[in-house]
């Protein structure tokens, strides 16, 4: 048997020793050993027990897997809260594909995808529409509070959770996070510490007018990679928390820190729970400094290579959405077509434009007046993600367009600012 670093409690020790059964044994093995990598001195008991799980597409190569997940069911494993996943890989109504496309799509890449949706129910998903990125929104209620430990992954999920939430959670793998949720215990290290929170960077924003969140974001997570970072001086830009504008900026900015660099939290001062608490006290005594300024922040864009092979052709589809929208985005985006439009004279978008929420985002934004606007100008919405469409050698011919700083680093889309995207999809430029 594995011989833990960390401490065990009576019970702890028991599941290791297969008291509870093999399969638990094997499953808090891996958690302990995970826990002593990092230096975890014990587990601690998960406060909150729904679970976010990160693998969400039944992709064929991954065929470890599935017999693993047999075996989860077989031992009659459930989660006690549930868990949501990671959007759907597919959706050919709302993202049209090809003929090629859709049997590569259905019966090479993602051609496990019913069998592990079915997997997924077994051992605890909560519904057929639990398949989202922003699981924390209000409309989709997988929403812990402030100090929360719970065993998440899907770094833009975490991120939020931790900075904006204020709740505990480190940056878990795929299937690590499930076992956690599973057996109901997290290794205590880094962000479930108080002195893993703290701040080793002080970043001080001088800009002139509010720094687009996916730029900002993309520079800071460069800079400071996994560290933590206490931003300074976005508080004249942004509402108080709950305001809608300031989680669907903090959500899009640190979707943009945890991929461009891998932040899993960061305090804004005067805005996070944890800075409006603590304020500087959050920041260790030898944290370096970062100053952005515009320049700065042109620089970091104009840093981004343009992977299109043509580059001066136009793009072939256009995702806005990722990290999936909020309804405040929606309405916005909206709005802004419709106007647009109006300017471009065009009746409908130029560019194959698709929008992308949640199921439950969706089904309320399906219910107000603002849809049918929003049908009218020949946008399509979706609860894919458009990640696992964009990134396989298949859809590498097509030049993707998007106003996601995280889809622009993981995939050879390019990168556009939200008005940018709209003059170009609009047909506003080159009129
Ligand atoms: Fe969400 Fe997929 Fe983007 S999981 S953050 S839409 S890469």
């Amino acid at each position: 048997m594995y011989q833990p670093q960390m401490t065990l409690d009576p019970k702890e020790r028991g599941i290791l020793e297969g008291k509870e059964g093999e399969t638990k044994a094997k499953m808090m093995e891996c958690l302990v050993r995970f826990g002593d990598t990092f230096g975890a001195k014990r587990l601690v008991p998960l406060t909150y027990k729904e679970g976010h799980l990160v693998t969400s597409f039944g992709i064929g190569l991954l065929t470890p897997i599935y017999p693993m997940m047999d075996t989860l069911i077989a031992a009659g494993l459930k989660a006690d809260g549930g868990f949501t996943a990671d959007p759907r890989p597919m959706d050919f109504k709302n993202v049209k594909c090809d003929l090629l496309e859709k049997l590569v799509f259905k019966k090479i890449m993602y051609n496990q995808q019913e069998h592990y949706e079915d997997q997924l129910t077994k051992v605890g998903l909560k519904s057929e529409d639990s398949f989202t990125c922003t699981c924390y929104l209000p409309e989709v209620g997988n929403t812990p509070k402030e100090g929360d430990i719970l065993s998440w992954a899907e770094s833009s999920a975490v991120v939020f959770a931790n900075s904006v939430l204020g709740a505990r959670c480190n940056r878990n793998s795929g299937v690590l996070e499930l076992f956690g949720t599973l057996l109901g215990y997290a290794p205590e290290f880094g962000f479930l510490t108080d002195e893993g929170r703290k701040a080793s960077w002080k970043v001080i924003v001088k800009c002139t007018k509010r720094p687009e969140a996916q730029i900002l974001g993309s520079a800071i997570g460069m800079k400071v990679m996994e560290d933590v970072p206490y931003v300074m001086g976005l508080d004249h830009y942004l509402k108080k928390l709950p305001d809608e504008d300031t989680i669907a900026y903090l959500k899009d900015f640190g979707a943009a820190t945890a991929s461009n660099g891998a932040v899993g939290l960061y305090h804004i001062a005067g805005i996070t729970p944890e800075a409006v608490e603590q304020g500087e006290a959050l920041i260790k005594a030898d944290a370096k400094e970062y100053v952005i300024d515009d320049a700065e922040i042109e620089r970091v864009k104009a840093s981004y290579p343009i992977m299109w092979k043509k580059k001066d052709k136009k793009a072939y589809r256009c995702f806005i959405g990722c990290p999936h929208l909020t309804i405040k985005q929606l309405n916005d985006w909206t709005d802004a077509l419709t106007k647009a439009l109006q300017e471009s004279g065009k009746k409908k978008l130029v560019i194959d434009t698709v929008f992308t929420t949640s199921p439950a985002v969706a089904a309320e934004f399906e219910k107000s007046p603002k849809y049918q606007e929003f049908l009218k100008t020949g946008a399509h919405l979706s609860s894919i993600c458009p990640l696992m469409y964009v990134d396989n050698p298949l859809t590498h011919r097509h030049r993707i367009m998007t106003t996601s700083n995280k889809l622009r680093t993981y995939s050879e889309s390019r990168y556009y600012t939200d008005v940018e995207a709209l003059s170009i999809i609009s047909g506003k430029e080159g009129k």
